[in-house]
C-alpha cells in the first residue's frame, strides 16, 4: 500500500519565513470597459501582450477586501500593459467545486449550482463596482472548463504521471489541502475540545484514508529547481522566489489528485472512473488554460501567461501547477506575482475567521478611487498590512485630496488661470539649465523636470517587480515637487501687467500642467476615474493618453512644439477628490475647490 503524505513539502521552515512577513495590500477604481482598455486610444504595437490572471475565488462566502485586492492588482497590471499599446487578456472567476462548497451549499439549504451562481454573481458585481475590467470570467462549473479538465487529466494519465494508490493523512477542508504531520498542530475548538489544526492557516484538519489517484510530483523537484534557477524573475517579488527554492530543498512526495466519489460528489468525475472525483485544486488550476482556449487554441495566450496570487496559495501555483504543466508538456507561466495579506487587528482577513472587510461598503464610503488607491499604495506585496479606516482616510486625504487635487486646482482655478487654457511656455523664462542669460527657473525646478522626465521609466520598472506601491509613491513624490514648484514661485504674487511676469506666470502654469498631464496618464491603471478627471480637465483628449504621450513631457522646453499649448481647458467638474471624514456616509461632490486651495497656499 502506498501512503502519500498530503502536501509533500516540508513547510516547517518556510512557515517561519512566511510568519516573519508582515504585509499590506492595495485597492480599486471604475470606468473603462475591457473593450476600451484593449482597443482604446492607445497606439497598437506589434509585440505580443500578456495574459494576466487572478486566483479563481471560492464561492463558499461573499467577496471581501482581500479578493478585491488581488483583482485590483491584476486589473492595474492589465491597464498598465494596455496603456503601452499591448493587446492583453485579463481573467478572473470563481472556484465552485470541492468539499467546502458542497458543505456550504448544504448549510445554506441550496442546490449547489444555484448556490454557486448566486455567489459568483456577487463577485462579478463587486468587481464591476471596483472597476475591475476583466476580459474573461470563468466558472469551474462551466462545460468548457469540464472539457479542459478532462482533457488535461487524460494527458497526465497518458504521459504516465498518474497512478492509483492509497492516501492516508491530514486534510484541511477550508484550504482543500493535504498536510504533512509536521504541518499540523494541537489546538482546541470553540467548545474546548482538542482538535488538530493546520499550522499555516489555523484551519481544522481531519484524518482521512482512502484509495485515490496520485500524481508523480516526486519526479519534478529537479526540473522545478532548474526552471527557477534559469528564470530568476519567474516569481516576483524576489523574496517569494527564494521561499519556493527553499521549499524545493526538500523531497517532494506524490500528491493525491482525486477523492472518492462517495465523499465528494460536487466535482468533475475522473474520466473513465466515476467512483472518483478530481481533486479541486487540479480542477481549479486548469481554469487558466480553459480561458486560454485549451485544448484547441491555447498556444497564443498560454505563452504569455502571468498569475497574480496571494501568498497563501503560492505552493499550489509555484510547485503543483508548474509540475502539472511540465507533466502535460505545456510551457510554464512567464511570471507568478505574489502578494501578502490584509489583516485586521493583526489577523488574516478570511471568510472562515469571520473578520472580513466588505469592499462594497468601503467603496461606498470612501469612493472606488479611494479604495483602489489605498489598496495599491499601501499594498506592499512582501509583507502583510493591517487594514483600518483611519489609515485609508489619512492617505487619501493627504495624497489625493490635498496634494493631487490641490495641484489640479491651482493650475485650473480661474483666479490663477482666468483664460481657462493650457498656457504658453516661454523658453526665456525657463531656458535649458546651462543657458545664458539664465531665466527665472532655479536649480530645484530643473531637478523637478528631471524627476518627472524619469518618472515613466521608474513606474514601469516598479510594475515589473509588482512594486506598484513604489510606482505610486514615486508619482506622489513628484506631485509634491510640483506643488513645491508652484509654492516657490507663487504665481499669485506676480504682476501680470508686466510682460515678463506674465510670461513667467504662464510658464509656471504650463510646466505644472505638463507635470500633471504625466501624472494623469501614469495614474490611469491605478485610479482610472480620477485620472480621467484630471486629463479631461486639462483638455487632454482620449487619443492623447497613452504611455508614449507621457514620454513626451515638456516638449517646448526641449525646443519642440507642444500639442496642448493654448488649448481650452475641459469643463470644471468640481473637486478632484473630496476629503474623507469619519462617518461620512458617502463623499458628496462639491462644486468649488476652496478646501484644497487653502491647504496648499
Ligand atoms: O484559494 N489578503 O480561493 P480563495 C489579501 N479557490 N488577499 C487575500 C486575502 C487577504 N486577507 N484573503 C484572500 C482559493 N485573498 C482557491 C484559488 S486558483 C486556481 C484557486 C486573495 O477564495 C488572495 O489572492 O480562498 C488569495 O490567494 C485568494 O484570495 C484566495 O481566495
Ligand atoms: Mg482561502
Amino acid at each position: 500500500m502506498f501512503t502519500a503524505h498530503a502536501r509533500s513539502l516540508s513547510l516547517k521552515n518556510s512557515e517561519k519565513l512566511l510568519r516573519r512577513v508582515t504585509c499590506k495590500l492595495p485597492h480599486v477604481c471604475p470606468a473603462l470597459t475591457a473593450k476600451r482598455l484593449c482597443e482604446g486610444p492607445v497606439s497598437r504595437r506589434t509585440e505580443p501582450g500578456y495574459y494576466v490572471t487572478t486566483p479563481i475565488f471560492y464561492v463558499n462566502a461573499a467577496p471581501h477586501l482581500g479578493h478585491v485586492h488581488s483583482a485590483v492588482l491584476a486589473d492595474c497590471l492589465h491597464r498598465h500593459w494596455a496603456l503601452q499599446g499591448l493587446h492583453c487578456k485579463f481573467a478572473t472567476g470563481t472556484d465552485e467545486h470541492g468539499l467546502k462548497i458542497q458543505q456550504a451549499a448544504a448549510a445554506a439549504g441550496k442546490e449547489p449550482l444555484s448556490f454557486c451562481t448566486e455567489v459568483s454573481d456577487r463577485f462579478k458585481e463587486v468587481f464591476r463596482s471596483c472597476s475591475v475590467s476583466y476580459t474573461d470570467y470563468v466558472r469551474t462549473t462551466e462545460d468548457r472548463h469540464r472539457r479542459a479538465v478532462e482533457h488535461f487529466w487524460n494527458v497526465l494519465l497518458n504521459n504516465g504521471f498518474l497512478y492509483k494508490g492509497s492516501y492516508e493523512g491530514w486534510y484541511s477542508t477550508p484550504d482543500e489541502s493535504f498536510l504533512m504531520p509536521t504541518q499540523v498542530t494541537d489546538s482546541t475548538d470553540s467548545l474546548g475540545r482538542e482538535i488538530k489544526v493546520s499550522t499555516e492557516s489555523g484551519h481544522k484538519v481531519e484524518w482521512m484514508k482512502e484509495d485515490n489517484y496520485l500524481f508523480r510530483l516526486s519526479d519534478f523537484r529537479t526540473k522545478l529547481q532548474h526552471w527557477l534557477k534559469s528564470n530568476p524573475k519567474a516569481i516576483q517579488p524576489e523574496k517569494f522566489y527564494h521561499l519556493v527554492l527553499h521549499w524545493l530543498e526538500n523531497d517532494l512526495l506524490d500528491l493525491s489528485v482525486s477523492r472518492q466519489r462517495s465523499r465528494l460528489q460536487w466535482g468533475i468525475p475522473v474520466p473513465g472512473d466515476p467512483d472518483q472525483t478530481i481533486y479541486v485544486w487540479l480542477d481549479a488550476l486548469v481554469n487558466y488554460l480553459t480561458v486560454a482556449g485549451y485544448p484547441q487554441a491555447h498556444s497564443h495566450w498560454w505563452s504569455v501567461v502571468r498569475h497574480v496570487v496571494g501568498k497563501d496559495i503560492l505552493k499550489f501555483h509555484a510547485i503543483y501547477w508548474p509540475a502539472f504543466l511540465l507533466a502535460a508538456g505545456l510551457p510554464l507561466p512567464q511570471a507568478i506575482y505574489v502578494h501578502s495579506h490584509w489583516t485586521v487587528e493583526g489577523k488574516k482577513m478570511s471568510k472562515s475567521l469571520g473578520n472580513v472587510v466588505d469592499p462594497h461598503e468601503i467603496s461606498q464610503r470612501f469612493t472606488v478611487d479611494g479604495l483602489r488607491y489605498f489598496l495599491l499604495r499601501q499594498g506592499v506585496p512582501d509583507t502583510d498590512c493591517d487594514y483600518n479606516d483611519d489609515k485609508l482616510m489619512k492617505l487619501c486625504n493627504s495624497e489625493l485630496a490635498d496634494s493631487l487635487g490641490g495641484l489640479l486646482n491651482r493650475c485650473t482655478a480661474p483666479s490663477l488661470n482666468p483664460e481657462q487654457t493650457y498656457p504658453q511656455f516661454c523658453n526665456a523664462s525657463f531656458p535649458e539649465e546651462s543657458e545664458e542669460p539664465p531665466g527665472r527657473a532655479v536649480s530645484e525646478d530643473y531637478e523637478m523636470v528631471k524627476a518627472v522626465s524619469e518618472l515613466p521609466a521608474l513606474v514601469k520598472k516598479n510594475f515589473e517587480n509588482l512594486h506598484v506601491y513604489k510606482a505610486l509613491e514615486a508619482i506622489s513624490r513628484c506631485v509634491r515637487l510640483t506643488n513645491g514648484f508652484i509654492q516657490r514661485h507663487a504665481p499669485w504674487k506676480l504682476n501680470c501687467r508686466e510682460t515678463e511676469d506674465s510670461l513667467w506666470h504662464e510658464t509656471i502654469l504650463h510646466v505644472s500642467m505638463e507635470c500633471l498631464r504625466v501624472y494623469g496618464i501614469l495614474l490611469q491603471p491605478a485610479v482610472p476615474e480620477l485620472a480621467d478627471k484630471i486629463l479631461s480637465r486639462l483638455g487632454v483628449r482620449p487619443g492623447e493618453r497613452s504611455w508614449d504621450h507621457a514620454l513626451d513631457f515638456l516638449s517646448k522646453y526641449r525646443g519642440r512644439d507642444c500639442l496642448y499649448e493654448r488649448r481650452a481647458l475641459g469643463p470644471d467638474t468640481g473637486v478632484l477628490f473630496n476629503r474623507l471624514e469619519r462617518n461620512t456616509p458617502q463623499a458628496k461632490p462639491q462644486k468649488t475647490g476652496k478646501k484644497q486651495k487653502s491647504v496648499l497656499q
